[in-house]
């Protein structure tokens, strides 16, 4: 184990929202992403497996916005995890942007069967290294799994994004990352638009504010220290989305939102310690 810990987290800085890009490819997805930029996104979530890295790194390149001023993130994903593979996947993600770096790097998921990960992180640091990505973190790690990458390399991600809405709210997982200072991204904020949006607790909010369920879900995280990355395709719902940051619930909003959490709230049972993706 290398003697000095390192927290690459330490010069990260992050918006409070961000946005997630899945789904979203070819020319129809540099416009929406365009369109988020123009909105005022400055964190861009992709991933190899979203096969938008291409579009993605179009949308920045054409966006007009200082390149510093972006945080282009992409993910590794599970089929190449061993060392040289990873490599050159981070390779083609940055390629495939056409930028001279990413800012953010994440092994996508653990894969806890396959038992690479560690491996993985390995590539990611020397990557770290080389400026071909500026700061790297992980994705779906669990507890275990975060500190087994800090006890075996001594470097401790800066995100992990997981799971995170009402309905699976994350409290244990929040906790651990932020003890050991990692930044807890959340994906499908919004519960992928399922019936946490027709939730009577929080369209009463919304009523009482004059926002909308999103706006109040979004809000929701934000109390929380959780940075979500809502995906929209309509610039109107970009717009909403970026500014519920600027909405602050008040403790009893806070409590009744919290009141929707389900033990088994996840979307779609996706599990890391047993779901894997490749
Ligand atoms: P669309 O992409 O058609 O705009 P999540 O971010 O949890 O994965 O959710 C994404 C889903 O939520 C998409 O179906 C998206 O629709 C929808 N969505 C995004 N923003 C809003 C909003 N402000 N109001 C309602 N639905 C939204």
């Amino acid at each position: 184990m290398p003697s000095t810990p390192r927290s690459p987290s330490a010069d990260l800085s992050l918006p409070p929202v961000g946005f997630g890009t899945a789904s979203l490819r070819g020319e129809h997805g540099v416009r929406t992403v365009a369109a988020a930029l123009d909105a005022g996104y400055r964190l861009l979530d992709s991933a190899f497996n979203y096969e938008n890295e291409g579009a993605v790194g179009a949308a920045v390149r054409a966006s007009g916005v200082p390149r510093d001023e972006v945080i282009v993130t992409s993910k590794l994903p599970g089929r190449h995890h061993a060392h040289d593979a990873a490599v050159a996947t981070i390779e083609e993600s940055v390629y495939r942007t056409g930028l001279d770096h990413l800012d953010l790097y994440l092994i996508h998921w653990p894969n806890p069967s396959q038992d690479r990960y560690v491996e993985a992180w390995g590539a990611l640091i020397e990557a770290c290294e080389r400026g071909l990505v500026r700061h790297i973190g992980v994705s779906n790690f669990l507890p275990e799994h975060v500190d087994r990458l800090v006890a075996e390399t001594g470097v401790t991600p800066a995100v992990n994004q997981v799971e995170l809405h009402p309905y699976f709210p994350q409290a244990e997982q929040r906790a651990a990352d932020a003890a050991r200072g990692i930044v807890t991204e959340a994906w499908s904020p919004l519960g992928r638009a399922n019936s946490l949006l027709d939730e009577p607790v929080l369209t009463r909010i919304a009523a009482d504010r004059g926002v909308t369920v999103a706006q109040v879900i979004l809000a929701w995280h934000v109390g929380l220290g959780v940075l979500p990355l809502p995906k929209a395709t309509s610039p109107d719902r970009q717009r909403q989305n970026l500014e519920a940051a600027d909405l602050e619930l008040s403790a009893e909003e806070m409590a009744a939102v919290a009141g929707l959490a389900r033990a088994d709230g996840r979307n779609n049972d996706q599990d890391p310690a047993v779901y894997e993706e490749y």
